[in-house]
């Protein structure tokens, strides 16, 4: 399997504080099953700012220590971009990293709610051939309250990612519930574990793809961390299932 949204590298965001803690998460990952990990450190304007040659060396440097260790982890760049109005022009000036250097960026949106003329903003990555995923597109208020608000970014060609721990119930009722009726209209393309610690987050997809197993079936929830992550990291085109919008009309109306 392959993870998409780690918080993985030490002593960087609110991930793990030391380097001890960052290889015994990658051993757990290794025990779920997780092959390759992509680190996306928070990039937040005034609060997490990290040059890509940091995450870079910081990522090279785990690599050497999971190598040292003998274990069969293969470690990605990437970032996790808060979505803020001069993003674009970063990413062009590349001042922040996409994921694995391809043309798909990890974004993430405010908790409470999208940005005004969300569907626009999108689009302007669209434009330029850059594919956002939406991270943890599941655990934001206005898309638990709306979650059809999430169908014209996915047809503009945005993917969303949900977590794994989401799938749980580990974010509470709303997020598993808005996480269980993204998977089933077609709004939801990869899971991931956004790991930021052994306990409080840790780096497990299994729960979370046996879960969405019941929901979709072991097929399409096995792609969600395999093949199309898979697809991703190579840059390569992710064939999209159409996200079902009459349907999440009529659940959104039942409220
Ligand atoms: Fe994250």
């Amino acid at each position: 399997m392959i993870d998409t949204h780690t918080h993985i590298l030490a002593a960087l965001d609110d991930g793990p504080q030391t380097w001890n803690q960052a290889i015994e998460m990658c051993y757990m990952a290794y025990e779920d099953g997780i092959r390759t990990i992509v680190a996306t450190p928070h990039i937040l304007p005034g609060i997490f700012v990290y040059p890509p040659q940091v995450i870079l060396e910081k990522l090279a440097y785990l690599q050497t220590l999971l190598q040292e260790e003998r274990l069969d982890i293969t470690l990605l760049p990437g970032a996790e971009l808060h979505a803020d109005p001069d993003l674009l022009t970063k990413i062009q000036k590349q001042q922040v990293l996409s994921l694995n250097h391809t043309s798909y960026i990890l974004l993430e949106f405010s908790f409470s709610r999208f940005p005004p003329r969300v569907e626009e903003y999108v689009g302007t990555f669209i434009h330029q051939g850059i594919t956002p995923i939406i991270a943890h597109a599941e655990r934001i208020k206005e898309v638990q309250a709306h979650p059809q608000k999430l169908s014209p970014l996915v047809r503009r060609g945005a993917l969303v990612q949900v977590t794994s721990m989401s799938l749980t119930g580990g974010f509470g009722p709303a997020a598993q519930r808005c996480a269980a009726l993204l998977l089933q209209h077609n709004l939801c393309h990869i899971i991931a574990s956004d790991a930021h610690s052994l306990q409080r987050r840790p780096p497990l997809l299994t729960p979370g793809v046996d879960v969405a197993a019941q929901l979709i079936g072991e097929t399409r929830a096995r792609a969600m961390v395999t093949t199309i992550p898979q697809a991703v990291v190579r840059g390569e085109r992710v064939k999209n299932l159409l996200p079902l919008p009459s349907i999440l009309r009529q659940i959104s109306s039942e409220r």
